[in-house]
């Protein structure tokens, strides 16, 4: 790794194929930045990634040709493992594309991004060791691209990243996280409780930032950020919610009474 600006280190790990490679690059350009050793220069020519770095298995396919296994079942236990595991992937491309593409924000912006980065490399790497631990690993079950699809969609605006992937799709992470841990109380698999537990308190964490940044972004426009936020849902996200919302979490995230009420308005369940 020789670069010195922070942008093409973002670059460089949004591009690494291999996991391995993808957390090594990772934690190296977190220390990095933490030793003041990276610049904020910009670079010209900002790349839209069809494909993001991503090793040639997991195969993705389209949502509904997703398997359901039974939890109960060994391969049905390692397949939900696997389906966190590949959400983990994906958040560390999405969090190192936060920071690459949008190169006019403030630097708090950049340490906040770089700082969910490691974190998302740290809980790839536990719950892809929990799956080692199976019998399996990251590659051996099928999964869907949703994750990386709307980096693209939102890739034109901060504002609209801000509201949709963190405050849409990671915060979906915080609703299905208690039923999640549930269904392993069942199995017994007190290891997975104990990752989830780590990667639940750090989500709220993205989430919060995405909602500061989300904000941030609206003032500076002389938005109301709670009618925006309404806006970009109906316009991007419309009959794609599900319920139940996790309004405890959602809160502590930085949501308001006002978007958790709208957001129960559109509740397809
Ligand atoms: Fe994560
Ligand atoms: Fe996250």
């Amino acid at each position: 790794m020789s670069q010195t600006t922070l942008f093409e280190r973002a670059e460089e790990c949004i591009k690494a194929c291999k996991p391995a490679e993808k957390i090594k690059l990772s934690y190296e350009t977190e220390t990095a930045w933490q030793e003041k050793k990276l610049s904020l220069d910009k670079i010209s020519a900002i790349l839209k990634f069809e494909e993001p770095g991503r090793p040639d298995k997991p195969e993705l396919v389209p949502p509904r040709e997703l398997n359901r296994r039974k939890i109960t079942t060994k391969e049905g236990h390692a397949a939900l493992i696997h389906s966190i595991c590949h959400i983990e992937f994906n958040a560390i491309n999405l969090a190192w594309d936060a920071v690459y593409r949008f190169q006019d924000m403030p630097v708090e912006f950049y340490a906040d991004w770089i700082k969910v980065a490691k974190e998302e490399a740290f809980h790839y790497e536990l719950l892809s060791q929990h799956l080692n631990s199976l019998g399996y690993e990251y590659g051996d079950f099928s999964a869907h691209n949703g994750l990386w699809e709307s980096a693209l969609l939102t890739a034109f605006d901060p504002m609209v990243r801000m509201a949709l992937v963190p405050r849409v799709l990671e915060a979906r992470g915080l609703d299905v996280t208690p039923g999640i841990v549930n269904k392993l109380k069942g199995i017994g698999d007190q290891a997975a409780i104990d990752i989830l537990a780590i990667v639940h308190r750090d989500e709220i964490g993205h989430v919060e930032i995405g909602t500061r940044w989300f904000r941030y972004l609206c003032e500076q426009r002389g938005l109301n950020s709670e009618k925006i936020f309404k806006e970009l849902i109906d316009k991007y996200m419309k009959g794609t919610l599900r319920g139940p919302f996790d309004h405890d979490a959602r809160k502590r995230a930085g949501f308001t009474e006002e978007e958790l009420i709208y957001l129960e308005s559109t509740n397809l369940n």
